[in-house]
């Protein structure tokens, strides 16, 4: 029997500022709007794959625990897909680790499937591009294909996620108001296929994050910082518009709260914009030179139970 080929790979969470919700017909996994993204420096992901011939079955822990069926079998799919291109059939033992809170809307996936993909596929010895790293991650989960990449990223549907503009872009600092430490109720796959099937909202939500995620890379590559922080905002309330009217409500108290204070730091002359995922927490977009000063602000909001100060940073890499 050989020695088991492992492999380490850690990976950054990203924050759609052209948010894609919802995906085409069929079973690609493909998103149906275009999106945009900021991968984020400061938290990260963590991810060792160990391929050993003498394991029986694949085994999966997150966090020094083992993990329930649907998480397994989404990190099995990928491992398959793997295995499929390297010729081999052997299994894999495989931990993550997160440092900040997982699956509560704060990205974990995203991050979490690009470290496994890019893990992946050097333990079992694929020759892959960081677009084919890119485009497997995303097959798992969307957003997770744009966490290959540093700074400023676009997932065009069918295409491999691919940088737009580098992390020193804009002079951006993301401030992620934690609201809860639990897991999300809802999650983004069912949360958006809910939408799909049920919002009267869907289609206006589709037409109009075409013309936002343009209109937001257009303000991007001209480094107009305010106009990007008004598009993304614009983005999360018509993708959680659309949800909403399905039914589908990831804000809690809090996180209404939190963009009150967003909206009263703005009467105030600040620049802050504010967007929120398939979770209660709020990210709220400042200027570098403000992030100390209005993370205090943000800190005293009822509810807020803490804030992570971050960064554009850099994409997926091997360890
Ligand atoms: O990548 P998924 O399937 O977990 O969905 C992510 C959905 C949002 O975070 C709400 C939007 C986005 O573009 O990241």
């Amino acid at each position: 029997m050989s020695a088991p080929r492992v492999a380490t790979a850690v990976a950054h969470p990203n924050i759609a500022l052209a948010k894609y919700w919802g995906k085409k017909d069929g079973d690609g996994n493909v998103p149906a709007v275009p999106s945009l993204s900021v991968t984020l420096g400061g938290l990260s992901t963590t991810t060792t794959v160990s391929v050993d011939g003498g394991l029986g079955h694949d085994h999966f822990s997150l966090g020094g625990h083992v993990t329930g069926e649907a998480e397994r079998e989404r990190v099995r799919e990928l491992l398959d897909r793997v295995r499929a291109r390297s010729g081999s059939s052997d299994f894999a033992a495989v931990t993550s680790t997160n440092d900040f809170p997982t699956a509560s809307g704060l990205a974990s996936s995203a991050s979490g499937f690009a470290a496994l993909a890019l893990a992946a596929l050097r333990a079992y010895g694929v020759p892959a591009t960081e677009a084919d790293a890119a485009d497997l991650a995303r097959a798992s989960s969307a957003s997770a294909g744009r966490s290959l990449f540093g700074g400023y990223v676009e997932l065009v549907p069918g295409e491999p996620a691919r940088p737009v503009a580098p992390a020193d872009q804009l002079p951006l600092r993301v401030l992620v108001c934690v609201t809860s430490e639990a897991a999300k109720s809802t999650s983004s796959r069912v949360g958006m296929n809910a939408t799909k099937a049920h919002s009267p909202y869907y289609p206006a939500w589709v037409q109009s994050a075409e013309k936002n995620f343009k209109a937001l890379r257009t303000a991007l590559l001209a480094r107009d910082l305010e106009a990007v922080g008004a598009l993304a905002e614009q983005s999360a309330l018509a993708m959680h518009a659309s949800a909403l009217a399905a039914g589908v409500v990831y804000f809690s108290g809090a996180t209404l709260e939190a963009y009150r204070e967003v909206q009263h730091l703005r009467k105030q002359g600040f620049f802050a914009f504010a967007t929120m995922d398939a979770g209660p927490h709020v990210k709220v977009l400042v200027h570098e030179r403000d992030a100390e000063a209005l993370a205090k602000r943000l800190d005293a909001v009822p509810g807020v139970l803490r804030i992570i100060v971050a960064a554009p940073g850099e994409g997926a890499r091997i360890v």
